[in-house]
């Protein structure tokens, strides 16, 4: 296959768990609580947005292309799932307990086997099964729906395309300006 040069939804998918992962890290490695709180917060909206992102627009495209694509899709839906009740829990506890480390390293582990699953499985197979050009169409829109998403997670929500295009970003808002009127993410 001759190189792509024009970025795709996978480029932007993987870039976001580095991201991630990469703050993780840093708030590993910090000793100060504030700055630890506001790097769980940010890495907390970052990974709720990428979710909400794929199973917008990456899972739909999964179920339609790939060989068994319900099965990966229900797969990917339950570590979601287990990724944001750890979050849920992050976004609770102090930063100075113990157990803000533990639930950091908790997150850790499920996004690294998350972003490890989906670059060595689905991700792959995305791109053998789907032209370049839709991939960069989806990349638009899964750039446009992290713009619009909530900032917090939702575990008890749906992780349906449906509940995300009717509710998401109503959802989305309601966080914002919880956020704006907490002065949280100024
Ligand atoms: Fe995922
Ligand atoms: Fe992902």
């Amino acid at each position: 296959m001759a190189q792509q040069t024009t970025t795709d939804v996978i480029d932007v998918l993987t870039t976001d768990h580095r991201e991630a992962l990469d703050l993780l890290d840093r708030i590993a490695r910090s000793t100060n609580p504030t700055e630890k709180r506001d790097l769980a917060d940010t890495v907390i909206a970052e990974v709720v947005r990428h979710a909400i992102a794929e199973e917008m627009y990456v899972y739909p495209a999964m179920r339609d292309h790939l060989p068994k694509g319900d099965e990966e899709v229900e797969h990917d839906v339950e570590e979601h799932k287990e990724l944001e009740e750890t979050m849920k829990q992050l976004e609770a506890v102090d930063a100075s307990e113990a157990r803000f480390d533990d639930l950091v390293r908790k997150m850790t582990e499920q996004l690294r086997h998350h972003a490890h699953d989906e670059e060595s499985e689905q991700f792959p197979k995305l791109r053998t099964h789907l032209p370049h050009e839709e991939l960069v169409e989806m990349r638009e829109k899964v750039e446009t729906a992290k713009k619009l998403a909530p900032t917090r997670p939702h575990p008890n929500a749906p992780h349906t395309e449906l509940f995300h295009k009717l509710v998401g970003p109503g959802v989305g808002l309601v966080d914002r300006l919880r956020d704006r009127l907490t002065h949280r993410n100024d």
